[in-house]
């Protein structure tokens, strides 16, 4: 099958460049003493999970129950590194299977107390890791004496069991060689929380912590066991832009084709934002939605939902109607998300496709037909 036999806008995954970052993660975890359990929010499917636990992941990190219940099928060690609050999240958790072993991240007295209940309902032992504030402010307890009380909390709860502490560095955006100040407060941050542990007499078996934007740095982090990236499977502008990753290494890109070159200055693509969503640079510089794989500087300036409008006042470059371009966007985790199928090429042929079964809420049964 070739691109145009493709109805556009459709995602593209091109194999080798995958494979090279898979490889290049696995390689580099494996050269530092990290477990690697990639963040399968990024591109949600069996099929690529698979791939990252046949090369060596140790695990694999899921959002929701959902992906959880689908990426069983590709490793018997998932976490959760969510809090799963609420009993039709708990409930869904504990439809994985047995054998499978699960380990949840949480920061509330409130989320250990419904997790053990559930977890003594279905007589099934549950890990914990507690997670700190380690300074995006986003979930996750400020205090460390807070973290070690809800460990205790844990501990006193079984079948839960305490295996250690957890953290997310999401405020690390900054381009990879403007990183240092922001690690070595990490750093800092980090020893302070093990040390807060040892001390308490729980010294954390697990340090889990990790993403994409500092992915190459992570072994700085003096006492971390496990990293959790997602992004770096395809990776995208964003990350290409703060120097995580090449030109490329970009895997993903939306096949668009041009649709209209009426209003000089511009061509417009069926893909808007139904195809490339609207995800802001998120801390790295550049303008627009999205830019072209074989030509970076023309950016996606402007988007309704089946529209996006190509810029072409920087660029020689005249498309005609009818033909085809491929997006890199901004932020790929929203991207995937919003298609059911992959496909996966290899120059300028499609070979295989996958489904994206994680993606949605997964409620497969209605109510009421
Ligand atoms: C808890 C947690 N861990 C790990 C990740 C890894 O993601 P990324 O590869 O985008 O840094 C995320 C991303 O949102 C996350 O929320």
């Amino acid at each position: 099958m070739t691109f145009d036999q493709l109805e556009t806008p459709v995602p593209l995954v091109d194999l080798d460049v995958m494979a090279h970052n898979l490889d290049a993660m696995q390689g580099y975890a494996d050269r530092h003493g990290l477990a690697l359990r990639p963040h399968t929010k990024t591109h949600k499917s069996v099929h690529v999970g698979r791939e990252q636990v046949r090369r060596g992941a140790a695990g694999l990190t899921c959002a929701t129950p959902h992906e959880a219940t689908v990426m069983q099928q590709a490793t018997d060690d998932l976490l959760v590194a969510y809090p799963v609050v609420g009993h039709a999240k708990l409930d869904r958790l504990f439809s994985v299977r047995e054998d499978v072993a699960l380990r949840v991240q949480l920061d509330s007295s409130h989320a250990i107390d419904e997790l053990a209940a559930a977890a003594v309902r279905h007589d099934r032992a549950v890990a914990v890791t507690v997670e700190f504030d380690a300074g995006m402010h986003r979930v996750g307890v400020p205090s460390l004496d807070d973290a070690v009380a809800l460990a205790r909390h844990v501990h006193a709860n079984p079948p839960l069991e305490f295996s250690g502490i957890a953290f997310y560095p999401g405020h690390i955006r900054e381009p990879v060689t403007s990183q240092d100040a922001a690690l070595e407060r990490l750093r800092h941050r980090v020893a302070e929380a093990i040390e807060a542990f040892t001390e308490a007499g729980m010294p954390p078996a697990v340090v889990s912590g990790g993403s994409t934007p500092t992915m190459w740095r992570s072994h700085e982090i003096t006492g971390i066991t496990e990293i959790r990236p997602g992004t770096y499977v395809y990776n995208d502008r964003t990350t290409a832009e703060i120097g995580a990753c090449a030109w490329q290494d970009c895997a993903f890109s939306v096949l668009a084709t041009v649709v209209s070159t009426s209003v000089p200055g511009q061509a417009v693509i069926d893909a808007g934002t139904k195809a490339l969503g609207r995800e802001p640079m998120r801390g790295a510089s550049g303008e627009g939605w999205g830019a072209l794989l074989d030509r970076p500087h023309v950016v996606v300036s402007r988007m309704s939902e089946e529209h996006g409008i190509l810029d072409l006042s920087g660029s020689d470059w005249r498309p005609q109607v009818g033909e085809q371009v491929r997006v890199v966007p901004n932020h790929v985790c929203i991207v995937t998300h919003l298609n059911d199928v992959i496909f996966g090429v290899r120059g300028g042929d499609v070979v295989t496709s996958w489904p994206v079964e994680a993606r949605g809420r997964g409620y497969g049964q209605l109510i009421g037909v």
